[in-house]
């Protein structure tokens, strides 16, 4: 018998020009087009460009473009990676504003975290406050995690890794996402 592939979706969290965590994201793209049995999808929140938050998804009417998409896309996700670079010491005010207008649609699924970071921290403290955000809203959010320290130095603009330890950083968490999410589909 062949089962339905998981489908997994990731959000590039940094909508800045000339960013550099959209790098980590096809990255990340690339190691889940290596994995049989997964399918994935790339939700780029600067090309949905969300405006500010007035209402959930389903109270909003009409909603702004792109909202329902992202929506179906969560709700479509057995599993999401969230890609977060870190901003001040917090993530950016534009992941939680998408954030925001979900909340039943995150319900019961896995999500990993990859934090970014220019310095040589990672993003760990953008992970911090991610996590109490995520598992209020009701994700499985996985233990395994990868922080991306010095993007610029570790990734090409093609999202090549130049840091080779991040293949197996990122495809060791991908085999604990996809594992869990597959307990979760049942
Ligand atoms: C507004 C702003 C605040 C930032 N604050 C931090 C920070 O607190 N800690 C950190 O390690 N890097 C910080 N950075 C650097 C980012 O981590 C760096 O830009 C990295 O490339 C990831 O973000 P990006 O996707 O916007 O490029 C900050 C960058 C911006 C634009």
């Amino acid at each position: 018998m062949v089962s339905t592939p998981l489908h997994i979706l990731v959000i590039t969290g940094s909508a800045r020009r000339g960013r550099l965590s959209d790098r980590v994201s096809s990255f990340v793209m690339q190691r889940l087009a290596r994995l049989e049995g997964v399918t994935a999808q790339l939700a780029d929140l600067a090309a949905i460009a969300l405006p500010v938050m007035e209402e959930r998804l389903g109270r909003v009417d009409p909603p702004p473009p792109g909202l329902v998409e992202l929506g179906t896309a969560i709700e479509r996700a057995d599993a999401i990676v969230i890609v977060s670079p870190e901003y001040n010491h917090g993530y950016p005010g534009v992941l939680k504003n998408a954030l925001d207008y979900f909340l039943p649609q995150f319900k019961r699924t896995p999500v990993a975290l990859v934090t970014v970071s220019g310095g040589g921290h990672g993003g760990v403290i953008a992970w911090s406050q991610l996590v109490p955000v995520l598992v209020y809203m009701g994700a499985f959010v996985l233990p395994q995690t990868v922080a991306v320290s010095k993007v610029q130095d570790s990734f090409a603009p093609d999202g090549t890794a130049l840091e080779p330890a991040y293949e197996k950083r990122v495809d060791g968490m991908l085999a604990e996402l996809v594992w869990l999410a597959g307990r979760v589909r049942g």
